[in-house]
C-alpha cells in the first residue's frame, strides 16, 4: 500500500525538478553557445530579429519547434505563423530567413522553448 502512494508521488518530484532544470539549459543556450542573443531580445524590442517576450503565445510550440530545428523549411513552406512574422519583418519577398542558429539537437530544442515560455 505504500509503495502505492510513495511512487505517484516520486514521479511528480522527478518531473517538476526535471521542468526547472530545461528552463536554465534554455537560458544559458540562449546566452552562450547557442547565440540567440546575438540578434533577440528577451523583451519586446527588436534587435535583429523580434524581441521574444511572448513569443510562446503567439506562435505555437509546433512552429516553434519546426523554425529551431529548419528556418528554411518553415520560411519556404510560408504557412501559418510564417506568413505572420514575414509581414511583421517586412520580408514577404525575401528567400531565406535571417534568422540562423548552429544545428541544434531535440532536447536542445525543448530547453530552449521551455525558456522561451518563461519569458
Ligand atoms: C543572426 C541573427 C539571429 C540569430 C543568431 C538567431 N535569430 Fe532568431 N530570428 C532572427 C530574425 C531576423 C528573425 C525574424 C525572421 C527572419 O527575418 O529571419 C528571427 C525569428 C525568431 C523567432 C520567431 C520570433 C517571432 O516573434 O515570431 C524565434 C522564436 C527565434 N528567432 C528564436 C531564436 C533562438 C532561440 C535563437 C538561438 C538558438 C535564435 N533565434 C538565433 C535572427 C536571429
Amino acid at each position: 500500500m505504500k509503495k502505492i502512494v510513495l511512487l505517484p508521488l516520486l514521479a511528480l518530484l522527478f518531473t517538476s525538478v526535471n521542468t526547472l532544470a530545461d528552463v536554465e539549459a534554455g537560458q544559458k543556450l540562449f546566452k552562450g553557445g547557442g547565440k540567440c542573443k546575438n540578434c533577440h531580445k528577451t523583451t519586446s524590442k527588436k534587435k535583429v530579429g523580434p524581441g521574444l517576450a511572448g513569443v510562446t503565445k503567439r506562435a505555437s510550440e509546433d512552429w516553434l519547434k519546426a523554425w529551431l530545428k529548419d528556418p528554411k523549411a518553415v520560411w519556404t513552406a510560408d504557412e501559418g505563423y510564417t506568413e505572420t512574422l514575414k509581414k511583421v519583418m517586412k520580408k514577404e519577398g525575401k528567400p531565406k530567413p535571417s534568422h540562423k542558429t548552429r544545428q541544434l539537437s531535440d532536447q536542445e530544442i525543448a530547453d530552449l522553448i521551455d525558456y522561451l515560455k518563461s519569458l
